[in-house]
């Protein structure tokens, strides 16, 4: 009997190992690059896959364009928002690319120095809530400001759109990308308005921990190869995702559901495999094999 479960743990193991594969760089969705003030994008960066949500979801503009996966992430969200509240939620900014960020940040430098300010005094002021063109978040898509009203304020965090959007952000995959307490960090003051797409179980992983995007990062860097951060998927208990570091294309791995380049130079792959049937089979097996096949006795 001992033996014929030992036989049995050893062929569900094998069956149950999946194939690990080299991943592909063409799977590259790029829904984690980092961008800020170190990490830029090339003027002629664009995504190639932006949807208009204006007629989707509140908007002050005409078209409010954000990249796929983001754009349907935000439709949900603002979705399950109406299901709990009746309040406005406008959508005031999604993708900009590179000129008209350009020309934000030149108009917003010379709006202060016509209120008085030095040139350096009206740059370095505008840096710190307009980013310098190539290190805006909104050139990538996966960024959108929300408001309750048609204008962007540190008072939106006290409101209740504002409020629900703080508690609830992270299980559609958005972050808040510009904490109060971490502007040493990213290098831009407090917004309470700005949020980023960065998909599961990435923003759950960032809530959690309460890291901002450059935390993450750094914490994604650290790890040794084989090394993962791991997150049960909160839709399937089940289920865990884990999330590999590497900056070798060649590295294998079983179950991608994602990967993404992160700006840096290296790629995040995100997995998502069953937990307990990998579990179950890896105790049944380890305790086959430490049992011994025959009996030393026959009492
Ligand atoms: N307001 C943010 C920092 C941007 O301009 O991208
Ligand atoms: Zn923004």
């Amino acid at each position: 009997m001992r033996f014929l479960r030992f036989i049995c743990a050893s062929l569900l193991l094998l069956l149950a190992a999946q194939p690990a594969l080299a991943f592909d760089c063409g799977q590259d969705d790029q829904l984690l690059l980092l961008v800020n003030r170190e990490h830029t994008l090339d003027a002629a960066w664009q995504p190639d896959d932006l949807l208009d949500i204006a007629g989707l979801a509140p908007s002050t503009k005409g078209v409010m364009q954000l990249r796929d996966a983001a754009a349907n992430a935000y439709i949900r969200m603002y979705t399950a928002y109406r299901e709990e509240k009746n309040l406005t939620l406008n959508t005031i900014s999604g993708y900009r690319n590179y000129n008209v960020q350009k020309q934000l940040f030149n108009g917003k430098v010379a709006g202060r120095q016509r209120a008085g300010q030095s040139y350096q005094t009206a740059f370095n002021n505008t840096l710190l809530y307009t980013a310098y063109p190539g290190t805006s978040e909104h050139q990538t898509g996966l960024a959108i400001d929300l408001s309750n009203n048609a204008g962007l304020s540190e008072n939106f965090r006290g409101t209740e759109q504002g409020q629900w959007l703080l508690a609830n952000c992270w299980d559609f995959g958005f972050i808040l990308r510009y904490d109060a307490d971490k502007t040493a960090l990213t290098a831009i003051a407090y917004e309470p308005w700005h949020y980023r797409y960065v998909g599961l179980p990435h923003s759950l992983l960032m809530r959690d921990n309460d890291w901002v995007l450059e935390e993450y990062m750094d914490a994604l860097h650290k790890l040794e190869p084989g090394e993962y951060l791991e997150y049960a998927d909160p839709a399937d208990a089940e289920m865990f995702y884990r999330v590999y570091y590497t900056l070798d294309t060649s590295d294998d791995f079983a179950d991608i559901v994602n990967v993404s380049s992160d700006n840096c130079g290296g790629y995040i792959i995100t997995t998502h495999s069953r937990r307990q049937v990998e579990d179950l089979l890896l105790a049944w097996a380890n305790s086959a094999l430490r049992t011994p096949l025959l009996p030393t006795s026959l009492s």
